[in-house]
C-alpha cells in the first residue's frame, strides 16, 4: 500500500474567497507530469483523503496544488484554512494516466480545462516533453468569473518562451470580459468560435485533445468531438481524446 508522507505547508495563497493554492514541502516518489496524488488531513480522528492533480512539475519543489472549496466539501474547506508550517499528509506515490506517455503521435495538442482542472496542464507545459513532441499547443481555461483566471504570469512566460507554438484562450461564463469567450467550451467547439478565436482548425489527422475538470464539460465536449470524427484514446485503440474527470 502507498505510504503517507507528512508534508509541511510552505504557503497558502488565497486567490478568491473559494479559490486557493497550496505549496507543500514533502519528499515524494517521482511522478509524471499530469498525474495526481492524494492529500489528507486528520479530521475528528479520521483521515480524510481526496485526489489532487500536481500543478507543479516533477522536478519542482515545493509541490504545488490548485483548489476550489467545494460547497460543504469536507476536505477542501479544511485545506483552505492551512497556514505555513502546518502539517498535511501527501501520498508518496502518484497515480493516473492523464500523461503524455499515454498519448499517440499528433501535431497539435489541445488542453481543455475548467476551474482547477488546468492544474495538470501547467505541470505538463512546464516540462520539455510537450515542446519536443507537438508543433503547437492550445491551452483553454474555462471559469465562471474573471477573478478565477489565475496563473496568468505562467501563461505569459509560456507565450514568451514558445511564441506562435503556444496559444491561450480563456472562457468566462458568467461575466463579459474582453479577450475571453463568454460561455462554455462545448458550445464554442460546436459553433466554431473556439477555433476561430485561436486561429487553428481541429483536424482528425493532426489534433489530440486532453480534457480535465467538470465531468459535464468533459462529457459534452467529448460528444461534440465524436460527432466530428474524433475518437476516445484507449491503450488498445489509440484515438484523439484523453480525459480526467474531477468528480
Ligand atoms: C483525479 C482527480 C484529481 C483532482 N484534482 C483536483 C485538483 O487539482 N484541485 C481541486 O480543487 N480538486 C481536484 N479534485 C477534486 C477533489 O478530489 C475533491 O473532490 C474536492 O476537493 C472536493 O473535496 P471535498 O472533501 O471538499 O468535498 P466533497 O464532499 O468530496 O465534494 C463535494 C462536491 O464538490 C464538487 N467538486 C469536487 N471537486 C471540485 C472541483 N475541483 N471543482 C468544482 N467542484 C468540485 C462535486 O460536485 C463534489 O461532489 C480531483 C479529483 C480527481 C478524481
Ligand atoms: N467559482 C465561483 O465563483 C464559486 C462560487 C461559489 C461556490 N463555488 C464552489 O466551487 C466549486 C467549483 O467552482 P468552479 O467555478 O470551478 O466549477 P464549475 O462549476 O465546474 O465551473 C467552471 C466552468 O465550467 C463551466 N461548466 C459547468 N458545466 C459545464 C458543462 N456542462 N459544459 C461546459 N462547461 C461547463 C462553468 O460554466 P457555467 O458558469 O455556465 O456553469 C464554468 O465556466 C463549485 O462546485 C462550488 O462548490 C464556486
Amino acid at each position: 500500500m502507498a505510504q503517507w508522507i507528512q508534508g509541511t505547508v510552505v504557503d497558502n495563497i488565497h486567490w478568491t474567497e473559494n479559490l486557493f493554492s497550496l505549496k507543500i514541502d514533502a519528499i515524494v516518489d517521482s511522478f509524471s507530469a499530469g498525474q495526481f496524488t492524494s492529500l489528507a488531513l486528520d479530521i475528528d480522528g479520521k483521515r480524510v483523503a481526496r485526489p489532487y492533480s500536481y500543478l507543479s512539475s516533477p522536478d519542482q519543489l515545493p509541490l504545488e496544488f490548485f483548489f476550489y472549496t467545494a460547497t460543504d466539501g469536507v476536505l477542501s474547506n479544511a485545506l483552505v484554512r492551512l497556514q505555513a508550517g502546518d502539517p498535511v499528509w501527501v501520498k508518496q506515490k502518484a497515480n493516473g494516466f492523464f500523461v503524455l506517455n499515454e498519448i499517440p503521435e499528433a501535431e497539435e495538442l489541445w488542453m481543455l480545462g475548467t476551474g482547477t482542472g488546468v492544474a495538470p496542464f501547467f505541470s505538463i507545459l512546464n516540462t520539455d516533453e510537450p515542446w519536443q513532441r507537438f508543433k503547437t499547443i492550445v491551452l483553454v481555461h474555462a471559469v465562471r468569473t474573471e477573478a478565477d483566471l489565475r496563473y496568468q504570469e505562467m501563461i505569459a512566460r509560456l507565450q514568451n518562451n514558445y511564441g506562435e507554438r503556444f496559444s491561450f484562450q480563456a472562457f468566462v461564463s458568467r461575466e463579459s470580459v474582453p479577450g475571453t469567450i463568454t460561455g462554455r467550451i462545448p458550445a464554442a467547439i460546436e459553433n466554431g468560435s473556439l477555433e476561430h478565436s485561436v486561429g487553428r482548425k481541429m483536424r482528425v489527422d493532426k489534433s489530440h485533445f486532453m480534457l480535465c475538470g467538470n465531468p459535464d464539460m468533459v462529457k459534452d465536449s467529448v460528444d461534440i468531438l465524436k460527432s466530428r470524427g474524433f475518437t476516445k484514446n484507449r491503450r488498445r485503440t489509440p484515438g484523439h481524446i484523453t480525459v480526467e474527470n474531477y468528480w
